[in-house]
């Protein structure tokens, strides 16, 4: 067995202000029901973007500063805590992010996704841009260790696609998903996996709707270029379509998904808005349409979907399109703020 080191490196945000620094940490100590994790592989996160530019939802909700962030990651248990049972040192495993109090009347009814008491690792406690992660065994997700690091590494957003696209039935729908950044680019895959008869996408950046063309779209609609109704005359769409995945957060795109939804159809939204863009309630009702709104992953249901469809053949691996040493995390921000990049992947086994 392999000693823990006493410090360790990790990405921290070092002050109230923008910017992250490699520094180093105190490797945790997992206390009861805990489990300390070796981290192979972490993925950059939209989130973490916003932590490092310190934007607003940053300021928000990242209080314990300096702390260490990342919440995307695969590896291996290097110990367990007290009381830790069904899990065993050297096993690989990736981890659900959102810490629940498992008491709340969503908790014991099964959707913890919906807990109010939630702490997000790498946000509001230690996360994973690290050599070592320390989490409640609860959060623990075992995985298969014949599946690819790099695409494990990402599963945390795999997971929100994954929670979003399979809402609803699929099978032989015409999908409409808003937003080609890397989940709108997995969820492309994943209607086509689950039976879709066409998807059609949208974005503004022709790099990302290259990626989401390689996943399978039908049409990926550059918008600067190209309008959707034309998108969806080449699909054979008459009715508007059946099943409508919002993935950009932008306010034009989720008005522009609502006008081409058909009466009855079904609607997921993942892309979070400002609170001034409310979309118009006339459309919902007038349409009859189904709108669910979809925080995180469903716990753990939304997990085991995931490793059965990449065991399954589902193929990822277009969606990661950078991997540094975690040492040059900063040439990985860099690509993710480019806007040319699919998943960013960080190696925390090469030094
Ligand atoms: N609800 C949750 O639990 C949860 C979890 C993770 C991410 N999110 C949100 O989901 C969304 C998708 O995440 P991501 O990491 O793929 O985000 P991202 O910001 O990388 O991608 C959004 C994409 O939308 C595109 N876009 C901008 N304007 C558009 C328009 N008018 N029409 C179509 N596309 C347009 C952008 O060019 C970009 O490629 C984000 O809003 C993110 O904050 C929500
Ligand atoms: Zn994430
Ligand atoms: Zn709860």
């Amino acid at each position: 067995m392999a000693t823990i080191p006493k410090m360790m490196d990790a990405i921290v945000k070092p002050a109230a202000q923008a910017g992250l620094e490699l520094r180093q940490v105190p490797v945790p100590t997992p206390g009861m029901g805990e489990v300390l994790i070796k981290v192979h592989k972490a993925a950059i996160c939209g989130t973490d973007v916003h932590i490092y530019k310190w934007e607003d939802w940053a300021q928000e909700h990242c209080i314990k500063i300096p702390y260490t962030i990342g919440h995307e990651y695969v590896g291996e248990i290097a110990a367990l805590g007290e009381g830790v049972q069904g899990l065993s040192i050297g096993q690989r495993v990736s981890g659900e992010g959102h810490i629940v109090c498992g008491q709340c009347r969503n908790c014991r009814g099964g959707n913890a996704q919906w807990c109010e008491h939630t702490k997000g690792v790498g946000v509001e406690r230690d996360g994973a841009f690290a050599e070592y992660l320390c989490i409640p065994a609860s959060n623990v997700v075992p995985i298969n260790p014949s599946l690819d690091e790099n695409i494990v590494a990402f599963f945390d957003a795999f997971g929100n696609a994954t929670r979003t696209a399979l809402m609803y039935d699929l099978v032989g729908e015409d999908v409409l998903i808003t937003g080609a950044g890397p989940i709108g680019i997995m969820a492309v895959g994943i209607c086509k996996f689950a039976g879709a008869r066409s998807v059609v996408i949208t974005d503004v950046n022709q790099y990302r709707l290259d990626l989401a063309k390689k996943m399978g779209a039908d049409v990926a609609v550059n918008l600067k270029e190209m309008k959707l109704e034309d998108a969806m005359a080449q699909c054979g769409i008459k009715e508007g379509f059946d099943v409508g995945l919002e993935m950009s957060g932008n306010s034009a795109a989720l008005h522009q998904l609502m006008g081409a939804m058909r009466n009855g159809g079904n609607i997921s939204l993942l892309g979070t808005h400002p609170a001034q863009d409310g979309m118009n309630v006339n459309t919902v009702i007038f349409k009859g349409l189904r709108v669910q709104g979809i925080y995180g992953r469903k716990m753990y249901e939304t997990w085991h979907k995931m490793s059965a469809m990449v065991e399954g053949g589902f193929d990822l691996s277009p969606v990661v399109t950078h991997v540094f040493p975690y040492k040059e995390f900063e040439k990985g921000f860099e690509a993710m703020m480019s806007g040319n990049s699919g998943k960013v992947v960080l190696d925390w086994t090469q030094k």
